[in-house]
């Protein structure tokens, strides 16, 4: 009897020794991107025109990675309006099809980005030929024109909709209840306003409850996100909460996630303040997309963290200084951030029901002309040949 308890007390230590060796084994290895995060939230890139509607060994590499690493793809620049309805009436889709028929046969979900932008929008939109602003009425019928008819005809194909972009901004004011500098100015403090866009002069600011009413209409399936940058600000994230997704979800506008962009820096933000915006975002009762990850390894020009894309500084040296190669210790630590990053992604993953990144390899990163142009950015997880970096290997383990 005392002999067969311990054999099998033996076998029960080799039973735990052998599982133990093989959770080992198995915290080292890789998987794939899209197979690691399979039960907590999709994976996605943003590719466009260079990728789906021309043919290289560029774009054989880049398709390649995508159908294998990713499950979600956003169309980049072939949906926004200027791509989609060049001139009132003429709806250009061809390139638009492309790209869809291109994630249905690799089996991505699809975002499709966007609809509502003050930028990337033909004029027509919002004035006449003699450039005069057209009335509320005409520019209202434009916004449901375009909403109902692009976000038709992909019905059941683009399952996630970037409805409004953008439409918050934050500007420095001063602040009254601070004593003055000692210099006798006024101390300054951020405020998040209405985005002085074109929608919002011709429409006036129910512009974003309209896109997103008309959006619904046109698809009631599909799901529908409000999409900023900026958004780990604290200012920035109240604002919206309070005069995009509460008054919306109050009147029973269906808006269903928000977007933040996630274009980020090794120096900001801080990770306390994405896992603030992403609980705050929680506890309005919306998802949260992470919609354009990238992370840059350069010096923040002027210590400029939004990403208004028509921001433009001068480029100097001292602002671009791997553009002869990048030190092994620089990729590990973007590694590390990345992985910081995915940390707390993991940590509300009940919350968060995506992470996109903006871009397959280093080289197509507009990082490398934004906000100052001709830099050499190393900002995503695959280099320019296409290979993975640190960062791929810290979130895939
Ligand atoms: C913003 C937009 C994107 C893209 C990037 C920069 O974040 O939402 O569509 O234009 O800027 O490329």
């Amino acid at each position: 009897m005392k002999f067969r308890m311990l054999k099998w007390r033996r076998s029960a230590l080799l039973l735990m020794f052998f599982a133990l060796f093989l959770c080992a084994a198995l915290a080292g290895q890789e998987t794939l991107l899209k197979d690691a995060y399979k039960d907590q939230f999709l994976i996605g890139a943003a590719v466009g025109e260079r990728y789906v509607l021309q043919s290289s060994d560029q774009a054989e590499k880049a398709l390649h990675l995508l159908e294998k690493e990713f499950n979600c793809v956003t169309s980049e620049n072939l949906m926004k309006p200027a791509s989609l309805q060049p001139e009132r009436g003429r709806f250009t889709f061809d390139q638009a099809d492309r790209f869809v028929k291109m994630a249905k046969q690799m089996d991505l979900a699809v975002v499709g980005h966007v609809l509502v932008w003050h930028s990337q929008t033909p004029r027509w939109f919002f004035e006449d030929a003699s450039g005069k602003p057209l009335s509320r009425d005409e520019g209202i019928e434009n916004l449901r024109d375009h909403i109902r008819k692009v976000v038709k005809r992909y019905k059941g194909h683009v399952k996630y909709w970037d409805v409004v972009n953008e439409a918050v901004d934050v500007r420095m004011v001063d602040d009254p209840d601070q004593p003055p500098n000692p210099d006798g100015t006024p101390r300054k403090k951020p405020e998040a306003f209405f985005r002085d866009s074109p929608w919002l002069r011709v429409v006036g600011e129910d512009y974003i409850e309209l896109a997103f009413r008309f959006a619904h209409e046109a698809d009631p399936k599909a799901i529908l996100i409000y999409n900023d940058y900026g958004m780990t600000d604290p200012v920035k994230v109240d604002f919206v909460i309070r005069n995009i997704v509460r008054p919306l979800k109050k009147k029973g506008v269906h808006i269903d996630a928000v977007g933040m962009q996630g274009h980020w820096h090794m120096e900001s933000p801080g990770l306390d303040e994405i896992e603030e915006s992403i609980e705050k975002l929680a506890a309005a009762k919306v998802k949260v997309h992470i919609t354009e990850l990238d992370l840059s390894v350069l010096p923040m020009a002027y210590g400029y963290t939004g990403a208004d894309i028509n921001t433009r500084y001068e480029l100097q040296d001292e602002l671009n200084p791997y553009k002869e190669g990048i030190p092994q210790e620089v990729l590990e630590q973007q590694a590390a951030r990345y992985r910081a990053f995915f940390d707390i992604f993991r940590s509300h993953r009940r919350d968060i029901e995506r992470v996109t990144f903006w871009g397959i390899c280093d080289e197509d990163s507009w990082k490398n002309g934004f906000p100052v142009r001709g830099r050499t950015d190393y900002p995503l997880l695959f280099d320019r040949n296409y290979q993975p970096k640190p960062a791929y290997h810290a979130l895939a383990r």
